[in-house]
């Protein structure tokens, strides 16, 4: 049994909680999320229905993680577009447009954000604004329950890669935390544990801003899956004392070549991982493929503020939240279609 309380939902007025879109769902509501800023301290919840609360939600990590990061946007907008004072259908839809700009804008490398919110648009034909509103609420349902439905596919695919006693070096949260569902990197090895094989995860603690060791830990913790905290720094030696057999990370975006960009650090482990002999997977929904970009070169790279960075005042401080693995370097694919050895 879980005690994963859900990353992302939506919350009605009268206190239900909705994952799906349907009759029932059809109530004046709030996207809810978990604070992750707070864990694993403190599970506190947010309830949203602003813009720019919205977007600092997303801008400061309260919610991220790429799939997650689609499905709070898409609610996120469908609890806006509820409290909209338009004067037409066409106001409203102009309106609805505006918003969703500003919220695709909020974090740039992850194709899901756009992709979701786009989405959404796409139901903002004719009717009245009455009939939009419900449009762009049950579409971000469908989205959240879709991205449900794609991390289990992709667990079912992954665990056919791990065996009892396995070591997984994963980065960063590509978990429960960073989806809709049980997360695209952790989603085999939760498959796998309910299956009774069971794996013991190095969690690299993922600078600056330690998604690995407060996140991953955290809610591989919680679900009873053994988990070890290493320093990013770690990882090619942990690599080196074979305690690592695969090496399973998320995706933000990854190009039609198949370059993958993720949360920085990723590259230097693939590149550890091709030294060591190890397999290095990529597991991610189909929808993060993004076949306008022929390689990962054109991928936009989020750039941070230095303030995550503890440093010297006055030295100048780099912080970019992602980096790119080159294909090559990528052994295969884990997607809600299979493991693709291209994609
Ligand atoms: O900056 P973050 O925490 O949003 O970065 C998250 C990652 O890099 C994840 O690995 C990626 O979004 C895939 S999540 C299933």
């Amino acid at each position: 049994m879980t005690l994963r309380p859900p990353t992302v939902q939506w919350l009605a007025d009268d206190g239900a909680a909705y994952r799906q879109p349907g009759p029932s769902a059809r109530q004046h509501g709030f996207l809810d999320i978990i604070d992750q800023t707070k864990l694993p301290k403190e599970l506190v919840r947010l309830q949203l229905c602003n813009p720019d609360d919205i977007y600092d939600a997303i801008k400061r990590l309260a919610v991220r993680g790429a799939p997650a990061i689609g499905c709070a946007a898409a609610l996120g907008l469908a609890a806006v577009a509820q409290r909209l004072q338009a004067s037409s259908p066409p106001d409203f839809i102009q309106q609805v447009r505006q918003i969703a700009d500003y919220l695709a804008s909020s974090r740039p490398t992850a194709v899901n954000l756009e992709w979701a919110l786009n989405r959404c648009l796409g139901k903002l034909t004719a009717g009245s604004i009455p009939d939009l509103q419900q449009a762009l609420l049950d579409e971000a349902l469908a989205i959240l329950q879709e991205d449900i439905a794609m991390c289990e596919a992709i667990g079912r695919h992954g665990m056919t890669l791990l065996r009892p006693g396995m070591g997984v070096l994963t980065h960063c949260n590509a978990g429960a935390l960073a989806t809709g569902g049980c997360g695209t990197a952790l989603a085999p090895i939760y498959a796998a544990q309910a299956a009774g094989c069971d794996v013991h995860v190095f969690s690299d603690e993922t600078r600056p801003l330690l998604q690995g060791a407060r996140l991953t830990a955290w809610e591989l913790s919680v679900s009873g899956v053994k988990v070890t905290t290493i320093c990013d720094s770690m990882a090619a030696q942990v690599m080196r004392e074979k305690r690592v057999d695969i090496v399973i990370v998320g995706a933000d975006r990854v190009a039609a070549n198949g370059d993958a960009a993720n949360k920085i650090g990723t590259y230097q482990l693939a590149i550890a991982a091709r030294y060591h002999r190890i397999p290095f997977y990529v597991a991610m929904p189909y929808s993060t493929i993004d076949r306008n970009l022929s390689t990962g070169d054109s991928i936009p790279i989020e750039q941070r503020s230095p303030d995550e960075i503890d440093h010297c005042p006055g030295v100048q401080v780099y912080n970019p939240a992602f980096d790119v693995t080159p294909h090559d370097l990528i052994t295969g694919y884990i997607t809600e279609r299979g493991i693709l050895a291209q994609p």
